[in-house]
């Protein structure tokens, strides 16, 4: 794809780059006050999360690990298939921690539901989930997360990790984009 047609695609800015670091010293501090002096892991979903994790590591100020998982949902277009595949998994035993699930983005919900009860199965001392975007409205999954930065409208985004046929990732900013 040439470069300005990358551009032109982008129809609106939804979350600023203020507006995503303003929200990530917040969630900075709400890990820091509930989790200082536990045993934590903050575990982000691939490839998605990975600019949002990224980040919210450097507003957490206490002592805590880092880990990763990968979850398939969609192939290539906007239209989750309702499959979930785990193509990575944690190399930590969570029993012995708190864990954080980091995800982009809750759009059905079958992606983080299907982790969250791999994770949960696993017995962790506590088990959170803390989502950058939030699209209420597309819920088939009953899950939600315990921590949101942003709801948004039912519309395809991307930027900030977020991709619409793996492209667009790292774009600073979250934008609606023109699918079709
Ligand atoms: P769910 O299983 O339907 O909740 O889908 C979750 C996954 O789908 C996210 O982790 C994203 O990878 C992807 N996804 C859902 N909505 C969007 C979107 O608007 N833009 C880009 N990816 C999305
Ligand atoms: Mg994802």
């Amino acid at each position: 794809m040439d470069s300005e047609k990358y551009r032109e695609r982008i129809k609106s800015v939804l979350i600023t780059q203020k507006n995503i670091s303003d929200g990530l010293v917040k969630v900075g501090k709400y890990i820091d006050e509930n989790y200082s002096g536990k045993p934590l892991i903050i575990v982000g979903i691939l490839k998605g999360s990975f600019v949002f994790l990224a980040d919210l590591a450097k507003n957490v100020t206490i002592p805590c690990e880092f880990g990763f998982m990968a979850a398939q949902s969609y192939y290539g277009g906007t239209e989750s298939t309702g499959e979930v595949r785990i193509t990575l998994d944690l190399q930590q035993d969570i029993s012995k921690y708190h864990v954080i699930i980091a995800e982009d983005i809750i759009d059905t919900g079958r992606t983080l539901k299907a982790v969250a009860d791999i994770l949960r199965a696993r017995n962790p001392l506590s088990l959170e989930i803390i989502a950058l975007l939030n699209k209420s409205e597309r819920r088939i999954a009953d899950i939600e997360a315990d921590y949101t930065m942003f709801s948004i409208p039912d519309k395809f985004v991307v930027g900030y990790g977020l991709d619409y046929g793996e492209y667009y990732r790292n774009l600073p900013y979250i934008a609606e984009i023109e699918s079709e």
